[in-house]
């Protein structure tokens, strides 16, 4: 699987395709088995590799994952498939903002597109079981963030003004208590209640 892993890793460098840093990943591994999290829906599957580093922690884990790219969602299934993963990972080719769920998560997890990060939280944060939490990823967006200053196109500079938006949304939200980690591209962890353990 190790090997595997890295091959996904090198495709996704080779083609450009965005995954989660191997620091935020392994971030989020911890937090997913010290808080027992065993239901997840992801927001972006890319080529899959976040769902197959979750899925293999622990064969009770379930995962639903939801990617919109034609070209990504079928290396997500052949992937899932290679790994044998398929009874733990069901992922649908749509957009998440057509996507229609009643099943209840113990996490949501964001990793689509950047601008539409409120959209995404507003349509999905009813499928949060009572003592979930939302992990938002990229919210540093590779620094971009934390410099605006910095020298940027028109359009990288919206995007990093949408990403601020929505981490003062996730400040001013009463309704969650929100932890800024700065681990990989900078992650979120927005918990209704006070129940998860963060390390
Ligand atoms: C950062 S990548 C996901 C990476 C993946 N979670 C991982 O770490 O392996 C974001 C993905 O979200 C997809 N995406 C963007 N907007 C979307 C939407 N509205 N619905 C579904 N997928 C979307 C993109 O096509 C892209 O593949």
């Amino acid at each position: 699987m190790k090997e595997f892993i890295e091959e996904m890793e090198k495709y996704a460098q080779e083609y450009d395709i965005p995954i989660m840093q191997k620091e935020g990943i392994e971030f989020f591994q911890k937090l997913i088995v010290e808080n027992h999290i065993q239901s997840i829906l992801e927001i972006g599957s890319a080529i899959g590799y976040s769902a197959i580093q979750l899925a293999r922690l622990d064969k009770a884990i379930h995962i639903v994952t939801i990617e919109r790219d034609q070209e990504r969602y079928d290396k997500a299934v052949e992937n899932i498939h290679k790994c044998s993963l398929e009874s733990q990972i069901s992922i649908f080719h749509e957009d998440a903002l057509e996507f229609e769920c009643d099943e209840l998560f113990d996490c949501i997890f964001i990793d689509a597109a950047k601008a539409q990060y409120i959209r995404f939280f507003e349509r999905f944060e009813k499928n949060l079981k009572e003592n979930g939490v939302i992990v938002s990823d990229n919210l540093s967006f590779h620094g971009y963030v934390e410099n605006p200053q910095k020298e940027m196109s028109r359009n990288l500079r919206q995007l990093v003004r949408k990403i601020q938006k929505y981490i003062d949304y996730l400040k001013e939200n009463d309704n969650y208590e929100t932890l800024f980690i700065n681990k990989g591209d900078g992650i979120a962890i927005s918990r209704k209640k006070s129940s998860v353990v963060i390390k």
